[in-house]
């Protein structure tokens, strides 16, 4: 069955108290919007239509950066849920197949819930999403009869009875678009928020003969954010999914509460995380990695058997070969590690490639940057780097070539050469005796004021 979204992120989100738009806040690294966007995705849709108001040029940048093929339109002013919607059927032109409706501030809808719906839109015209809630407060009720699904009632437009009614409304709809669009045209705003309800197509389809029926999913998939203290738990929520699906695939966890996953992190089977480790967004580890505690990566690629950490930083576009050794204080950005090289302590490689065990002696650096370009360094396989040797890039270290300590290197070192930069050593006997009586002397008189 052909899909499109329409996902809704209009709305201001005052309660977020924000310059940001709501539907751009973060959660696991990732805004709400992308979230909803990645769960839509599954469905493989044709169209993708963010309806953006509030803040519109930025939700059209994050959109276009995490989807260029998607269209964001705009809701000059917020009239409502349907009104939302309709901003979305120019975009949508004669595509014939289902639109499904998500929120762009509910980002835990599940790629399997999405499914069901569009499994329900075979055999029902418009299908919405439901949940039992624990406390349904002022969420839209969904009045069944029997099976099917009769209407749905806003809070503020509803009776004692029907706000006795436990099976709220999650916004989601599947239908198909021509019908959606058909159904909105005949939405009027004559209910207690002068909105035009998107929740009123239901009445309106059942008034036509046409079938309605609502599928349900866990409340936690239906999870708003309306204030920081709701995306707090959000975030809390996401963390404590993502770390049981983790033990649940083979992960060893030892803490598992202090370790951030963000919403991409992929781990491999039988890897081993230490406690306080956060992954940034677009990391992956193979199985059988160790990440050591305190460590943080982002947009990097670690491969079978490598260690990394404790206190290791790993930046977007490192990526390290299998048994790698990356060590404490040590930074690697944009650089490839090969097979069984080491980077143990104390060090900072950017703009990169260390070759095949290679040995980074500590408090090495590649000084890639100029201040005005970044440059390469090329470190050679088998090659040794002694410790505080400064790579001034571009800088080509041959296979099997060694650097001294402390040495300052600006040329390109060939193949199994030694390379050395740095004053020779001088000894001058007994001096260091002369300098502290020289020095213990001076310190007395003045003392003595003299
Ligand atoms: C809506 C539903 C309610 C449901 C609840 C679930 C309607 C009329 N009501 O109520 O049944 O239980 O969501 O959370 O649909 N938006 C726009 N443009 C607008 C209005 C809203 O883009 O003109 C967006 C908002 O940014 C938000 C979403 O649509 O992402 C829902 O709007 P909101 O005002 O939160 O609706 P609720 O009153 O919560
Ligand atoms: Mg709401």
């Amino acid at each position: 069955m052909k899909t499109s979204l329409i996902i809704l992120a209009a709305g201001k989100g005052t309660r977020m108290n924000s310059d940001l738009p709501k539907v751009l806040h973060p959660i696991a690294t990732e805004s709400m919007l992308v979230h909803a966007m990645a769960a839509g995705a599954t469905l493989d849709p044709e169209h993708t239509v963010v309806v953006a108001g509030h803040g519109a040029e930025q939700v059209s940048a994050a959109v276009q950066a995490y989807d260029e093929t998607a269209t964001v339109v705009v809701q000059e002013e917020q009239l409502g849920t349907a009104h939302a919607v309709d901003q979305a059927r120019a975009a949508l032109g004669d595509f014939d197949g289902t639109a499904i409706v998500l929120y762009g501030d509910t980002p835990f809808v599940s790629p399997d819930t999405l499914e069901r719906m569009m499994g329900a839109a075979e055999g029902s015209d418009v299908v919405v999403l439901g949940f039992e809630a624990r406390d349904p407060g002022r969420y839209g009720r969904l009045i069944l009869n029997g099976d099917a699904l009769e209407r749905i009632v806003e809070f503020k437009d509803a009776t004692e009875a029907e706000r006795a009614v436990t099976l709220c409304n999650s916004g989601v709809v599947a239908c198909k678009a021509g019908l959606l669009f058909d159904l909105i045209a005949g939405v009027g705003n004559d209910n207690a928020s002068g909105e035009y309800y998107l929740t009123d197509i239901i009445a309106l389809a059942r008034a036509r003969g046409l079938t309605a029926s609502a599928v349900t999913c866990p409340e936690e998939e239906t999870m708003g954010v309306n204030s920081r203290a709701q995306l707090a738990e959000a975030e809390a929520a996401f963390q404590a999914r993502a770390r049981a699906v983790l033990l649940e695939d083979g992960v060893t966890l030892q803490a598992p509460e202090t370790v951030f996953l963000a919403r991409d992190t992929v781990i491999g089977r039988d890897t081993l995380i230490e406690p306080n480790v956060v992954f940034g967004p677009g990391v992956t580890v193979e199985s059988g990695a160790t990440i050591r505690a305190f460590s943080h990566l982002e947009g990097c690629h670690v491969s079978r058997g490598a260690i990394i950490g404790p206190y290791a930083r790993l930046r977007p576009g490192a990526e390290l070969a299998e048994n790698t050794r990356v060590g404490n204080f040590v930074e690697i950005k944009n650089a490839i590690v090969s097979e069984g090289a080491k980077v143990n302590h104390l060090s900072y490689i950017g703009d990169a490639f260390v070759g095949a065990s290679a040995n980074i002696g500590a408090g090495t650096i590649t000084c890639n940057y100029d201040g005005v370009m970044k440059h390469h360094t090329h470190i050679g396989a088998r090659s040794f780097i002694g410790s505080n040797t400064m790579l001034v890039a571009p800088v080509h270290i041959g296979n099997g070539a060694m650097t001294g300590s402390g040495s300052v290197i600006t040329s390109d070192v060939e193949e199994d050469a030694l390379a050395l930069s740095r004053a020779p050593q001088v000894e001058k006997p007994g001096m260091a005796r002369k300098l502290v009586a020289m020095l213990t002397a001076k310190k007395a008189r003045m003392q003595r004021g003299s």
